[in-house]
């Protein structure tokens, strides 16, 4: 059998130790705000039916058209093999759900997930084939105040992180009957200067036109700015909830810019939809990103119209920015040394788990393993822990332990075995 090192799959990461600290503090954060404003978890499996995706998210998004995972599932008894893709998002999936186990009905929800999510881009800082996601999605409610609500909790987020540089853009799509008008003369404008598109704009001349208005391409952002835009083309039901947004925005003090040219690169969106974007991520500045999609639940067969608003952040760009930032330190409180015979490993392991039983918050290593106490004394200076605990012969006959302060300058000293949780509560928990 060959013995080539295997590596991990292009764009899929590995997130080692010394960098889960982090991410652990940004999940925590964020899941205490959204629970501050009751949202509940909902968990949602990685795999679903490929239609599924190309029903909502729609047949000519980039995400459907070039970026999912898909494949098929080995035969049932008659032959056939479903299509399977490996999640590209949340949104889809979480509306399946609400519809399988009757949330929806005649409820609202304000639900949220994390996990990680799959497209096949290609990779670059900020953008990967395996990334997470954390979002939310409220159900049930059809008023700016949600909008409005929703957006002031990733206000939040970024206030209780700790970062100030994130710009709010916003813009209205309006009802689908306004955008279906508004698509007809925007592809009667670029089908006039035709010969100013790029390769990738003429094909989305036929296929979804809005995405035009999305380019980054220079040579064209011209003719975008001079298009028609969709907000002097909105319907007046909506044009009056984005201004009620705004409105609301303003009154709570979030800053925000209008962005006519945002549109989405999903089709399921109605109305609001809105970016965080940072200028410290190169070309993946979008941090997070939502917007309503009202009539999502009742095109996957939901039984009641049943509005939607919701948003999702990428977790890896968010430890991008926050990488300067100092997390809790998580290295053990204290060190065992278990040093000698027999009767000093199993003295050293009962009292290990009776410490844990009494304190536990306390991050205890043992050394296991054996060795002289001088290479256990190194392992435990190595390990960060701040006291080490010797457990030697002498100790086991006389039911004590040695205690030693690893990074203060202090004599050390041995204390009754049944004493040391009270200790190590006073010394270094409670300190
Ligand atoms: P999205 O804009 O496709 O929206 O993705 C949301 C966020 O996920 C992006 O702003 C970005 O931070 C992160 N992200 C997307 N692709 C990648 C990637 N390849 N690598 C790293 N991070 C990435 C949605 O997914 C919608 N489901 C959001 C939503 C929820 N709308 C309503 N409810």
């Amino acid at each position: 059998m060959s013995k080539k090192f295997l590596k991990a799959v292009k764009g899929m990461n590995d997130i080692l130790p010394s960098e889960t600290p982090l991410l652990q503090y940004i999940e925590k954060n964020i899941r205490q705000v959204l629970e501050a404003y009751g949202y509940q978890e909902i968990r949602l499996p990685l795999l679903e039916s490929t239609e599924l995706f190309s029903r909502s998210i729609g047949e000519v998004t980039d995400i459907v058209e070039k970026e999912m995972f898909s494949f098929l599932d080995t035969p049932d008894k008659y032959g056939n093999r479903d299509s399977l893709t490996l999640r590209p998002e949340g949104t889809a999936g979480c509306v399946r759900a609400g519809i399988e186990h009757g949330l929806f009905y005649n409820q609202r929800q304000r639900l949220w997930y994390i996990g990680p999510m799959f497209r096949h881009e290609k990779p670059q800082k900020g953008r990967y084939r395996q990334f997470y996601q954390i979002g939310a999605e409220a159900y049930g409610l059809s008023g700016p105040d949600i909008d409005a609500e929703m957006i002031l909790m990733t206000a939040r987020f970024w206030r209780r992180l700790g970062l100030d540089d994130l710009e709010l853009q916003i813009n209205s799509l309006g009802s689908a009957a306004a955008r279906a008008a508004y698509r007809e003369q925007l592809v009667s404008y670029f089908s006039d200067r035709r010969s100013q598109l790029d390769a990738d704009s003429q094909r989305r001349l036929q296929t979804n036109p809005l995405r035009i208005l999305d380019s980054k391409n220079p040579e064209m952002q011209a003719l975008i700015e001079n298009a028609p835009q969709l907000l002097e083309h909105l319907d007046e039901a909506s044009l009056e909830h984005f201004a009620t947004l705004k409105h609301l925005l303003e009154k709570a003090g979030v800053n925000y810019r209008v962005n006519p040219r945002l549109v989405r690169g999903l089709d399921y969106y109605n109305r609001t939809v809105f970016e965080w974007v940072t200028q410290n991520l190169g070309a993946q500045g979008t941090v997070c990103a939502g917007g309503r999609y009202d009539g999502l639940v009742e095109q996957l067969g939901g039984k009641q119209p049943t509005p939607a608003v919701g948003f999702a952040m990428g977790l890896e760009r968010l430890v991008l920015l926050l990488s300067q930032v100092q997390v809790a330190d998580k290295s053990p409180h204290a060190y065992l040394l278990m040093v000698g015979n027999d009767a000093v490993i199993e003295q050293g392991l009962c009292l290990a788990e009776s410490l844990r039983d009494l304190l536990p918050e306390l991050r205890l290593l043992t050394h296991c393993g054996g060795g002289s106490f001088k290479s256990q004394f190194k392992r435990a200076d190595k390990s960060g822990a701040k006291i080490a605990l010797v457990l030697g012969e002498n100790e086991v006959t006389n039911q004590e332990i040695t205690l030693k302060y690893l990074r203060e300058n202090r004599p050390q000293f041995s204390v009754a075995q049944s004493e040391l949780g009270e200790y190590l509560k006073t010394l270094i928990i409670d300190k």
